[in-house]
């Protein structure tokens, strides 16, 4: 167990897990500190570049007062891809997804609520033990597997997400460009490798709209030799959940069935983005048909207008089904990430239920080197002659 040692005067100087915290916040952190055998240093402390060594961190911090922000900017040095982890604990109500945003934008690669932040900060210490990777190397290896993209991305979505909860303009046309850069970086290190480091960086909403964008970039640049249709399906990606920034973390995190009242609010999230991106014009309709139908099902049970069939345009289908492929992919506090071969098995099911388009699956599957048959109708077949055979 290491030493707890006074706050005032202590610098880290190893990688010891640590918990940094306010005047305000000290004595709850000294509770958590002392259940999970972390070391403690006061904000006040906290001098320029001092928990850079430190490989996991948490932060216990009032995030909108400027002069804690600035310390804790000035402690954590220079923000980029790193081994470890900086868990952010921000409290539920009015400001939360300020709080969030202003955490990724300290680099946090987890938000966590107080509330419920026990367990899942002993899991993320359980591990922390392991060797320290070299910060060369460790730099090296976030370079190869995307790190600065996905860096990048995530501050580009931490803007968005932040000037959609202030009803702020965006400029449209630098995110479409940012867009071009994310199929690049997807082209150059590969599907997999980014789907596997968005998962080392980044929790929550902004983990799954990495790996939409990812998934959708990678299903264009296998499938669309046209410029033009794969940018509007990656902006239509990276856009596609901005509404659930007014969605409450108790309800997008919920383990259990919702409520009617909470699915209510959920399905508020297409039109709620839709009609903010309406306001900022200049945004294509393709894009905008995409942000508003992602939740539509073929068979008419989607929401929020019930579409059906030949209502729902092709690309909407393809986000669609990349937008669904990134949710089974992804970790989340009450469910283990599936693999994409899992991931395709059950969207070729919902493809049979007719909930899901099978050509933009078995597109997406190419893409992960699987190759389900031709039609649906060869997939019933086997199902059928593997059934005989059981
Ligand atoms: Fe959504
Ligand atoms: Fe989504």
């Amino acid at each position: 167990m290491p030493d707890a040692p006074d706050s005032h005067g202590t610098t880290p100087t190893s990688v010891a897990p640590l918990i940094v915290c306010d005047a305000t916040n000290e004595a709850a952190a000294r509770r958590l500190a002392s259940l999970l055998s972390l070391n403690i240093l006061r904000l006040d402390d906290v001098a320029a570049g001092v928990l850079e060594p430190v490989l996991d961190l948490v932060v216990m911090v009032n995030l909108r007062d400027i002069e804690s922000v600035r310390s804790l900017r000035s402690g954590l040095g220079e923000i980029r891809p790193r081994p470890g982890n900086r868990a952010f604990l921000v409290s539920s109500g009015a400001q939360q997804h300020a709080d969030e945003v202003q955490a990724l934008s300290l680099g946090a690669t987890l938000l966590l609520r107080r509330e419920t932040c026990f367990r899942q900060l002993r899991r993320m210490l359980s591990v922390s033990d392991r060797a320290p990777v070299p910060p060369r190397q460790a730099e090296a290896l976030a370079k190869a597997r995307g790190g600065e993209a996905i860096l990048k991305t995530g501050k580009t979505l931490a803007g968005l997400f932040g000037s959609f909860t202030a009803d702020a303009p965006i400029a449209v046309g630098e995110i479409e460009q940012f867009g071009a850069e994310v199929v690049g970086s997807v082209a150059e290190v590969g599907a997999d490798a980014w789907l596997a480091s968005v998962r080392d960086y980044h929790a929550g909403t902004f983990q799954h709209c990495l790996l939409v964008t990812a998934t959708a970039a990678s299903f264009a640049n296998h499938h669309l030799s046209d410029r033009e249709a794969t940018l509007k399906l990656t902006t239509a990606a990276l856009f596609h959940d901005l509404g659930k920034a007014e969605v409450p973390l108790h309800i997008l995190d919920k383990p259990g069935k919702l409520s009617e009242d909470e699915f209510a609010t959920i399905k508020m999230h297409p039109s709620r983005g839709h009609d903010y991106l309406l306001r900022q014009g200049g945004v294509d309709p393709q894009v905008l048909d995409a942000v508003l139908h992602h939740h539509e099902a073929l068979d008419g049970s989607g929401y929020p207008h019930g579409l059906r069939g030949e209502q729902i345009a092709p690309m909407v289908r393809i986000l669609t089904v990349c937008d669904i492929f990134a949710a089974l992919v992804e970790a989340r506090a009450y469910k283990p990430a599936n693999s994409p071969q899992d991931a395709i098995a059950i969207l070729v099911k919902m493809a049979l239920e007719h909930k899901v388009d099978y050509q933009a699956v078995r597109s997406l599957a190419e893409v992960f080197d699987m190759s389900p048959p031709r039609t649906l109708g060869e997939v019933s077949a086997n199902l059928m002659e593997l059934e005989r055979g059981s």
